[in-house]
């Protein structure tokens, strides 16, 4: 069932947690909220599930309101049908894996023979049907947060609410359980919303991503939006992107000058209005070594691209790729990706010509601006 959230406020004390949040979870979807830890992502799901009751706005789930602060109209946790999964293993360890799963289903009044058939259903979903009749301390940690999916499933929930369920699981089981999830959250259609701070899980979960910063959605879109068109620098920053500058005032898409520094950039961006940042991927960084004909190699072959010169302060070797910190000439460091040269080694102290096309330099604003900033803007 659809989730709307609109106008939402939640205020712990003085303290605000949660300042007029919209968001909504189209039937079927499956949207994650990512962001930092502490910048309200909890709270907003706490609300929804209604375990928690907001300062002010409204929550619906299907046609129903759950939640208005105007009414102020509150409906319970145990009548508004959500499943919740949390990063703890919430499963009864003296029950077996069949009685944890069919447990909603005997709250709700289910006759017992149905509860088993029922609950050994969502447990093939997850993969655990055979070990149904298992003492669930038995259980591996894996195992244990499969039961609890199993069992927020097995009420056939309007929305399910996950609330970084994998994040207590080693980094394999963290991937393959990740693939599942995916897997169950198409195959059944499920509503849900998913909370991590863990980008990769985030791209590899959603249909959309809801960027969350000090307690506002500061972006919503797809994985491809939101990796490869970030609404600002401190997103941008967020989502891995390690080179961020500030630029200098005054600067045009020709001379992109960064503040503080000698480098000048070209991009192929316009440059905003307001305080911004050029933002660099390291992946889209190039590095060659200055070894003889290198670098007139390099000159006239690409005319879009930036070249700067530097050296190299540290490289470290991936594998297929090497990571490395490169001094540029003029007072930046640039992080670079690059598979290691054909020839030579990229070593510390090792002079090196960086180039970056004009189209990989973006240009962001700092900050999504709030809606109060853009009301006052307007004004
Ligand atoms: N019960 C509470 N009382 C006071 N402050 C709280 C409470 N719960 C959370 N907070 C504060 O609200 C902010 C958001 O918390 P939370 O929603 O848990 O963030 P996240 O899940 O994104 O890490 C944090 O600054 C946290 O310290
Ligand atoms: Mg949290």
């Amino acid at each position: 069932m659809e989730v709307a959230v609109h106008d939402l406020d939640l205020a712990y004390g003085d303290f605000t947690a949660i300042k007029s949040l919209d968001l909504t979870i189209p039937d079927g979807e499956s949207v994650v909220l990512l962001g930092q830890s502490g910048c309200g992502k909890t709270s907003t799901m706490r609300c929804i599930a209604g375990l928690e009751t907001p300062t002010g706005g409204t929550i619906s789930i299907g046609d129903k309101t759950v939640f208005d602060g105007n009414s102020g109209r509150v409906v319970p946790v145990y009548k508004r049908n959500v499943g919740m999964v949390f990063q703890s293993y919430a499963v009864w360890p003296h029950k077996t894996v069949l009685e944890n799963v069919a447990f909603p289903l005997k709250m709700k009044g289910v006759a017992k023979a149905r509860r088993r058939t029922e609950a050994l259903a969502v447990l093939e979903l997850v993969g655990l049907a055979h070990l149904a009749d298992r003492g669930a301390s038995m259980l591996s940690g894996g195992q244990m947060q499969r039961v609890a999916l199993a069992r927020s499933m097995a009420m056939s929930p309007s929305v399910l609410l996950l609330d970084e369920p994998l994040s207590n699981l080693d980094a394999r089981l963290r991937d393959d359980l990740r693939v599942e999830l995916r897997r169950i959250q198409t195959e059944r259609g499920l509503t849900s919303l998913y909370v991590t701070h863990d980008q990769q899980e985030a791209l590899a979960l959603a249909d959309r991503i809801a960027i969350m910063q000090a307690g506002r959605i500061s972006q919503l879109g797809t994985p491809e939006e939101i990796y490869g068109t970030p609404a600002s620098a401190s997103i941008a920053s967020f989502l891995g992107v390690t080179n961020v500058f500030p630029v200098a005032p005054g600067s045009t898409s020709r001379a992109l000058e960064l503040a503080d520094t000698e480098v000048v950039l070209r991009t192929d961006r316009a440059v905003p209005a307001v305080a911004s940042s050029a933002c660099i991927r390291p992946e889209d960084i190039t590095v060659t070594l200055d070894s003889g004909n290198d670098v007139s190699d390099l000159s006239g072959k690409r005319g879009d691209a930036n070249h700067l010169g530097g050296v190299v302060r540290i490289a470290v070797f991936q594998g297929s790729t090497i990571r490395c910190k490169v001094e540029i000439d003029g007072g930046i460091e640039l992080d670079a990706v690059c598979p290691p040269p054909s020839t030579g080694v990229l070593a510390p102290g090792a002079r090196v010509t960086v180039s970056v096309d004009a189209a990989a330099v973006k240009v962001l604003p700092d900050e999504v601006p709030s809606a109060e900033t853009r009301a006052a803007v307007a004004a």
